[in-house]
């Protein structure tokens, strides 16, 4: 998105509660990428919407959108996955800080490992993890989410670097890239979902599983 653009709208919108703050403010800090404030919006508001009573997250970092959804979603139950034990440790101080332990359940491990061992079906699943593990999180992904369900995916179009072809991407990302690639081409073709990719944070896929 053109960055005046995303300016502008960030400008609209109303302050964060406290602890948002505080751990947006931390993000910066110790550059830990979460979610930007457009893409906070669009996930407030579409929790919002759907009320999900269960909610799966991939890629926890300091707790903040699994905090922004259990606001959202008061009744919801989250479960958010983390692979970096350092963050695993700070999210789960910050969600109690926010006193909402009881809510969310941040599960230590590798996405596709916790994933693979999982049995009760989500009513949304948030992806934000790794770019490159999407397309490997997949069948997981399709199998846990309820008829119905939501899937909203963040990173997609990673800095505008998934519109170069890997081959003329730089070395360093050419992997992501080409897995990124083959997510999108793969979810957008899924005739189980009605899905769409939005100009929103990183690029957005927002998908409802038909069947
Ligand atoms: C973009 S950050 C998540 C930001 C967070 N959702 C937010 O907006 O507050 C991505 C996180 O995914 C974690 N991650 C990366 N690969 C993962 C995997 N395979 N399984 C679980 N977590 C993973 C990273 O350690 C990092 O903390």
């Amino acid at each position: 998105m053109d960055d005046k653009i995303r300016t502008f709208i960030e400008n609209l919108l109303p302050a964060e509660n406290e602890i948002e703050q505080e751990l947006r403010n931390y993000a910066k800090e110790y550059h830990v990428p979460i979610l930007r404030r457009d893409a906070a919006a669009f996930l407030r508001t579409i929790v919002s919407i759907k009320k999900p009573m269960r909610i799966l997250e991939v890629g926890t970092a300091i707790g903040y959108s699994a905090l922004i959804m259990s606001h959202a979603a008061p009744l919801s139950h989250i479960d958010t996955v983390e692979i970096d034990m350092d963050s695993v440790v700070l999210a789960r101080q910050n969600i109690k800080k926010a006193g909402k332990e009881n809510q969310i359940r941040v599960i230590a491990g590798d996405g596709n490992e916790v994933l693979a061992a999982l049995t009760k079906p989500y009513d949304m699943i948030f992806m934000d993890a790794a770019k490159g593990q999407y397309v490997y999180l997949y069948d997981d992904v399709l199998r846990l989410l309820k008829e119905g369900g939501l899937l909203l995916c963040d990173n997609c179009i990673f800095y505008g670097k998934v519109l170069d072809k890997p081959e003329e991407t730089n070395h360093k990302h050419r992997t992501i890239v080409t897995n990124m690639r083959a997510f999108l081409e793969r979810m957008m073709a899924d005739r189980r979902l009605e899905a769409s990719l939005l100009d929103v944070g990183d690029g957005m896929a927002v998908a409802c599983k038909k069947f």
